[in-house]
C-alpha cells in the first residue's frame, strides 16, 4: 500500500518536471529575445542616419548679414568644426573650414589679399578653398550656406 502511494507521489512530480522546464524554457527565451531586440535597436539607432533635431543641429548660425561688411569675414568657434564665413561682394557669401590642411593651426583672414593665411607656416588659401601659397597639401573644404532673413546658417557636414 505504502509503494504505491508513493509511485503515485512519483508521478506527480515528474508530471510537474515537464511544466517547470517548460516554464523556465520559455523565461530564458523571452530574456534572449528582449536582450536581441535592445541590442538591434543600438545598432539601428547607429546606422540610421539622424533626422529632425538632429540633422537640424549640423546647421549652425553664424552671425547677421547686416553685421558682415563686404569685403569682411568672420569666425565662428564651433568645437565641432571651426569656419570662416566671408563676403567678397554684397550678393556673395563663402563658408570655409578654418583650419589649415597642413597642421591644423586656425586660419586668419587677410582682407587686403583677399585670402586665408595659416600663422604658422604662412599657408594661404583663395576664396575657393584652393592653396595658394605654402605647405598646406589640400584645400579647405567648402561649406554649405546660406541665409533666412538677416540670419546667416552654415551647414556642417
Ligand atoms: S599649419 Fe598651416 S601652413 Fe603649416
Amino acid at each position: 500500500m505504502g509503494d504505491a502511494r508513493e509511485d503515485e507521489l512519483t508521478k506527480d512530480r515528474t508530471a510537474e518536471e515537464p511544466g517547470r522546464r517548460s516554464f523556465f524554457g520559455s523565461l530564458f527565451k523571452s530574456v534572449i529575445a528582449l536582450w536581441g531586440l535592445g541590442f538591434f535597436g543600438v545598432v539601428l539607432s547607429y546606422i540610421k542616419p539622424p533626422t529632425g533635431r538632429r540633422a537640424e543641429s549640423n546647421v549652425k548660425r553664424a552671425g547677421s548679414l547686416a553685421q558682415l561688411e563686404v569685403g569682411g569675414a568672420t569666425l565662428v568657434q564651433d568645437p565641432r568644426q571651426p569656419f570662416w564665413v566671408i563676403r567678397p561682394s554684397k550678393d556673395q557669401l563663402i563658408a570655409l573650414t578654418a583650419t589649415c590642411t597642413h597642421l591644423r593651426c586656425v586660419l586668419q583672414w587677410n582682407k587686403e589679399q583677399g585670402r586665408l593665411v595659416c600663422p604658422c607656416h604662412a599657408g594661404a588659401f583663395d576664396l575657393n578653398g584652393n592653396v595658394v601659397d605654402g605647405p598646406p597639401p589640400r584645400p579647405l573644404r567648402s561649406l554649405p550656406i546660406n541665409t533666412r532673413g538677416d540670419t546667416i546658417y552654415v551647414k556642417l557636414s
